[in-house]
């Protein structure tokens, strides 16, 4: 639990709703939490998504793990504390765009359930969507697209997820993607088509 160090303050109410948001919109907001190894396709698959999403017109992001660690999170490494600040910071970036009325994706490694857990309780009910970007070990490391993993094996890189740090696979996600065998554009498809029927695109 994150200490609250500032006193004297207190949460003020907005004047425009989030069903007012919503309306306008012409779809609830939601989080869409990507999670998986390094190279899973997490990243590919999210701005699929949100390339789909817009395309019907609909209001979406994309929050994506290496570019906000150049930002917001520069501060942050891959210890377990950093990566769990991470992750906080993130899911409560990812709620004020949620309540903003905005379809959120995340594209994070998130590798602990606890952490992934924290997120889901601060969001109201159906509102935080776990989607677990399942691909082996091996394609991760056959797609290698940053180079990382064969710095891992070789010690360069210490504390790589699936390599020498470790990965918490999700015990009851709302959607496993079989990215071994699929694109991302088919991906993307289940992942609008699992929306679509969660009643996410009417208000
Ligand atoms: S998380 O574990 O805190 O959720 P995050 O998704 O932000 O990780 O960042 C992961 C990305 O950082 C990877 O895709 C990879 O490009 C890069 N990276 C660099 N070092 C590591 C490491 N030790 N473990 C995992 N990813 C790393």
């Amino acid at each position: 639990m994150t200490e609250q160090k500032a006193t004297n303050v207190t949460w003020h109410l907005h004047a425009v709703s989030k069903t007012d948001r919503c309306k306008l919109n012409g779809h609830k907001g939601a989080i869409l939490w990507f999670t998986g190894l390094s190279g899973c396709g997490k990243s590919t698959t999210a701005n699929a998504v949100d390339h789909k999403l817009h395309q019907q017109g609909r209001h979406s992001f994309v929050l994506d793990g290496d570019n906000i660690r150049l930002g917001l999170n520069k501060n942050l490494d891959f210890s377990a504390g950093d990566r769990t600040e991470n992750i906080r910071r993130i899911g409560e970036v990812a709620k004020l765009f949620a309540s903003s009325g905005c379809l959120t994706l995340t594209a994070f490694i998130s590798p602990y359930r606890a952490d992934r857990d924290k997120v889901r309780e601060i969001l109201p009910e159906g509102e935080f969507i776990e989607i677990y970007v399942n691909a082996s070990l091996e394609t991760c490391e056959k797609r290698d697209p940053k180079g990382l993993y064969k710095k891992a094996r070789s010690g360069e890189l210490k504390n790589f997820t699936g390599i020498s740090d470790p990965y918490e696979t999700p015990e009851n996600p709302e959607l496993v993607l079989d990215s071994d065998n699929k694109t991302s554009d088919q991906l993307a498809d289940e992942v609008i088509a699992f929306l679509d029927n969660r009643g996410i695109f009417s208000v």
